[in-house]
């Protein structure tokens, strides 16, 4: 594989020259490209005795027959920037190419992991948590920083992941690329909203993270994906979006995108009831609500689905958490449930990141630590790629009689 690694201008480069020896004792031919400001921490001599080419100069300078500003990204299978400043964050989100790292970010189309380093004030300041949302939701892969000794003495979040870390995310990332293309993705996102009358809604906590993250992952891995969402989230760039409010609306969407669908993930927290008989007029006084069941469109999707499509369904639960999600399993008749423990301390709800079991109807059970909802989303579509490969998804016998609390 062709790999540019990117480094800018922090005390981390001198991590980077790790990170290239790891990728070229991988058996993958590096280029390193180098920042003015990076060239201040570590010599040029450095990288071109342990990548597989000399550093190129500059953006003047020609490159393999062509010129290095876009031949170096257009050749290259994977970009991994380590470190990427707050300055090269920026500049890569605004879209500049003022060098030759940004012109090769721009010119490239191949998977970019990016590998922040900076100091705290700077990895907290609202500027850079946008950029870096930016680049997110443009399918860049972020290995998030860590926390401990940072330049200047000081201690705290920013510090640059550990070579071995960043090397494992980008030939991971790598592996990914592409391995859903071809296929249609279905993903549903955000708590459902019910109405009680056209001023009030019964709804629950789920912000839509987990599901935008799983769309957004899915598309660049190279899924075309319709994201079914009730969430206020902007949406990741590159999927079709439909918007709904309530679970009648959402069973509707869902059953008119599912049919060309290989893979449908019900990610989104849907009523499991709703006012039986909304007003039409704003309530005064204290209503009397009668509920009534909303259609369970996992199950009806399972009962419907078509051979080889992928169903995936979630829960949400608070305790004996893996045993509840096998019954969930088994009943809805799905072939991977994905359950978190929403009263886990970081995971579920609102949150950022998620910490998850991942169940399959062939018996696979694996648990993902508490990380990112994007890496949660890549390892759940790990698995949902093992069974499209696998063509062996489940048959329509759905075991759905009882419902568990
Ligand atoms: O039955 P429970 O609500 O716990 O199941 C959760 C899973 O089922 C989620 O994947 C959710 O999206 C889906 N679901 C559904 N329709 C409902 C309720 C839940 O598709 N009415």
């Amino acid at each position: 594989m062709r790999i540019v690694l990117g480094v800018s201008g922090g005390i981390a480069a001198y991590k980077a020259v790790e990170v290239c020896r790891r990728l070229v004792d991988a058996g993958h031919e590096v280029t390193a490209v180098l920042t003015d400001a990076a060239r201040r921490f570590v010599g040029e001599a450095t990288f071109s005795a342990l990548a597989t080419h000399p550093v190129p100069e500059g953006l003047w300078q020609r490159w393999e027959g062509g010129i290095a500003h876009t031949r170096l990204g257009q050749r290259a299978d994977l970009v991994v920037v380590a470190p990427a400043t707050a300055d090269l964050l920026a500049r890569y989100a605004a879209g500049m190419a003022d060098d030759l790292l940004s012109a090769t970010l721009l010119a490239t189309r191949a998977p970019v992991v990016v590998c922040p380093a900076m100091h705290t004030e700077m990895w907290e300041h609202p500027a850079v948590a946008e950029n870096l949302a930016t680049l997110c939701r443009r399918g860049v892969h972020v290995v998030p920083p860590g926390s401990g000794r940072l330049a200047g003495g000081d201690e705290g979040v920013g510090r640059m992941a550990e070579p071995a870390t960043i090397v494992a995310a980008a030939l991971a990332l790598s592996a990914r690329h592409g391995d859903l293309g071809g296929t249609q993705v279905v993903v549903s996102a955000g708590g459902t909203r019910e109405a009680i009358d056209p001023v009030r809604v019964i709804t629950n906590r789920s912000s839509g993270k987990q599901g935008h993250a799983i769309a957004e992952a899915a598309a660049a891995r190279g899924a075309r994906v319709t994201l079914v969402t009730s969430s206020a989230l902007e949406p990741p760039a590159g999927v079709e979006v439909v918007h709904v409010e309530s679970a009648a609306d959402m069973h509707a969407a869902i059953a008119a995108a599912a049919p060309s669908a290989d893979v449908v993930v019900m990610a989104a927290a849907v009523a499991d009831w709703r006012p039986k008989a909304p007003a039409a007029q704003k309530t005064h006084g204290l209503p009397e609500l009668v509920l009534e069941p909303t259609p369970d469109i996992l199950a009806d999707l399972a009962s419907a689905r078509r051979p080889g499509q992928v169903l995936v369904g979630f829960a949400a639960e608070t305790e004996d958490v893996v045993a509840r999600a096998r019954r969930k399993l088994e009943r809805k008749g799905v072939d991977l449930v994905v359950v978190n423990d929403v009263s886990a301390p970081g995971a579920g709800f609102d949150h950022d990141t998620n910490e998850v079991t991942i169940l399959g109807a062939d018996g696979y059970v694996a648990a993902v630590p508490l990380t990112s909802k994007r890496q949660v989303a890549d390892a759940i579509l790990d698995q949902v790629v093992a069974r499209l490969r696998r063509g062996t998804t489940g048959s329509n016998d759905s075991k759905r009689d009882t419902k568990e609390g």
